[in-house]
């Protein structure tokens, strides 16, 4: 499959929340990839329409997830906010085969490097407060 990238197992990716794979956005930005709670598969650009804050730890609830910085909801499916707010977090195409998360990366090289439970990260800057 040219321009995709195994990234996890699905069970990786904490349910209602989120993974980052670095630097996998063709801008050179983060992808966050969510999970819900009946085990569908979302990833954007992880970074929110509103002010760019890391979508990856906000919190996921149906098909959306809550911005941590502002609360704005962003639909998964889409990427784009709620009305009354606009914009959108560009979407990134990910399926799951058999269990295995890939993630679109694009024809050259994968840019997939680490990634971190969006949780520990929320636990890292509670611990920096
Ligand atoms: S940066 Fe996301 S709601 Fe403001």
């Amino acid at each position: 499959m040219s321009g995709w990238s195994r990234v996890c197992r699905i069970e990786e990716i904490p349910v209602l929340g989120a993974r980052v794979i670095e630097a996998a956005h063709a801008s050179g930005d983060d992808v966050a990839i969510f999970r819900t709670a009946d085990d569908r598969v979302f990833a954007l650009r992880d970074r929110c329409p509103h002010k760019g804050g890391p979508l990856s730890q906000g919190i996921v609830f149906g098909e959306s997830v809550a911005c941590p910085l502002h609360g704005w909801n962003i639909d998964l499916t889409s990427g784009c906010a709620h009305a009354p707010d606009r914009g959108c977090a560009q979407r990134v195409a990910v399926h799951v085969d058999a269990g295995t998360v890939y993630l679109k990366t694009g024809d050259g090289a994968p840019r997939v490097s680490t990634f971190q439970p969006a949780e520990q990260a929320v636990e890292q800057a509670a611990v920096r407060d």
